[in-house]
């Protein structure tokens, strides 16, 4: 039945597929190149076991924690996305759903629904940044950002550009418009469920970006603004403090591999980073972020928050990443399929599973809160974890 609730997050996806356009489809499945990263995400968490405990089990579980100085009623964040077109609700549904289910979420630079629109919903809104513009630009952002009510922002850097993918790029328009629809008529009439959501909400998708807008209020399209961030010169661990002293609250760094990395994230100063591959779209290789996770933790967790995200599928997921020292997870398929799917109340379905995944695996390990997790609740085979980069000593 359509619409129907779904019981896993591999459902969420199969409804994705049948429901979107395969250009949409194709730009959310992502990975770069031969998809190595992107295949590791999710394996390595089916190389994690667990132990567990058939008595002295607890009846009631708390998954309540903080993101970000945010208090949130579960360890999961929706992470930042940059896709269009997925849905004619977006960013607004994913606000309502997070809000609903008591987390917080990321809004993307590139996201199709205006900052403020998106912190009336959900106040704990965390907005993404990239490094890209003239030093002004970033610095008008940031009182935008402020101005809107976002409770702290992301610096996402793990993108290097790659292209060539071994199942091909999705062809997506610059805008959309009357000749666009017509070359991509026979996929999208394929898709008359996709096409009648958009006719019903008025409109076809917009692939502008509303919060990357100049001081005149002129948003980019999509592809402008990935031509500026193309032609940024890339970042110096000294234009990363001097960004990092223009937000006076909670800025997180996301896409950290290695440990000399997570070092320079803490003495630039910023309050959390993601271990993260940018879920297998940065340089194709790089390990999964649960793989890396302990020596993050190990390096640097006593002076940062530090999150993962990458290949998070199911509750038991989120559990492993806890009690390997992340203190939560932000997601990025598992939500945009559900979106996809059923709109709001297919990101509320798999907050759902998520959440319950998480109560299980807690009450099957005999813990009565995340809290408690450790490595020892982790079966974890030799050779599992990598170290990236050299330790440094802090500054
Ligand atoms: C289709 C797609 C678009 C993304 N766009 C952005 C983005 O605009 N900004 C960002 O910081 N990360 C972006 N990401 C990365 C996600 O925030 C997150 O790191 C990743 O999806 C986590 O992996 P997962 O999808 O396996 O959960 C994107 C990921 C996907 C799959």
């Amino acid at each position: 039945m359509a619409n129907a609730w779904f019981e896993s997050v591999a459902e969420a996806q199969r409804q994705a597929k049948k429901r979107l356009p395969s250009s949409v489809y194709s730009a959310l499945l992502a990975g770069s190149e031969k998809g190595v990263s992107y295949a590791d995400n999710t394996n390595a968490f089916s190389e994690l076991g667990l132990a567990p405990h058939v008595a002295g089990l607890h009846a009631e579980r708390d998954l309540a924690t903080t993101f970000m100085g945010q208090p949130i009623a579960f360890p999961v964040v929706t992470s930042p996305t940059g896709v269009q077109a997925v849905h004619p609700d977006g960013e607004l549904a994913i606000a309502r759903a997070t809000a609903a289910r008591g987390t917080a979420m990321g809004l993307g630079s590139f996201g199709s629904k205006a900052l403020e629109d998106v912190v009336a919903l959900n106040p704990a809104t965390f907005f993404q940044m990239y490094w890209m513009g003239t030093r002004d630009s970033m610095v008008t952002r940031i009182e935008q950002a402020r101005s809107a009510g976002a409770k702290g922002l992301i610096l996402t850097l793990d993108w290097s550009f790659t292209y060539g993918r071994d199942w091909g790029s999705p062809v997506i328009p610059e805008k959309v418009n009357a000749k666009t629809m017509v070359q991509f008529a026979p996929q999208v009439l394929r898709r008359p469920r996709w096409l009648m959501t958009y006719a019903r909400s008025g409109g076809i998708p917009d692939l502008t970006t509303p919060n990357l807008a100049d001081s005149a209020g002129v948003a980019p399209t999509f592809f402008g603004a990935y031509y500026e961030w193309m032609q940024t010169p890339p970042a110096t661990w000294e234009d990363l403090a001097w960004l990092r002293q223009q937000w006076d609250g909670p800025f997180m760094l996301k896409g950290v591999c290695r440990i000399d990395d997570a070092r320079r994230t803490v003495d630039a100063g910023f309050s959390a980073l993601s271990v993260s591959n940018h879920g297998g779209n940065n340089i194709d290789s790089t390990p999964a972020p649960i793989r890396v996770l302990p020596s993050i933790v190990e390096a640097v967790g006593g002076q940062v928050e530090v999150v993962m995200d990458g290949g998070i599928r199911r509750g038991s997921d989120v559990v492993k990443a806890l009690a390997l020292g992340a203190r939560s997870v932000l997601i990025g398929r598992a939500y945009l399929w559900a979106l996809a799917a059923n709109g709001q109340a297919g990101v509320e379905n798999v907050l759902d599973l998520l959440r319950n995944g998480i109560d299980s695996t807690l009450y099957g390990l005999g813990h009565s809160s995340i809290r408690t997790l450790s490595p020892e609740d982790v079966v974890m085979p030799s050779g599992f974890t990598r170290t990236l980069g050299v330790p440094l000593a802090s500054t």
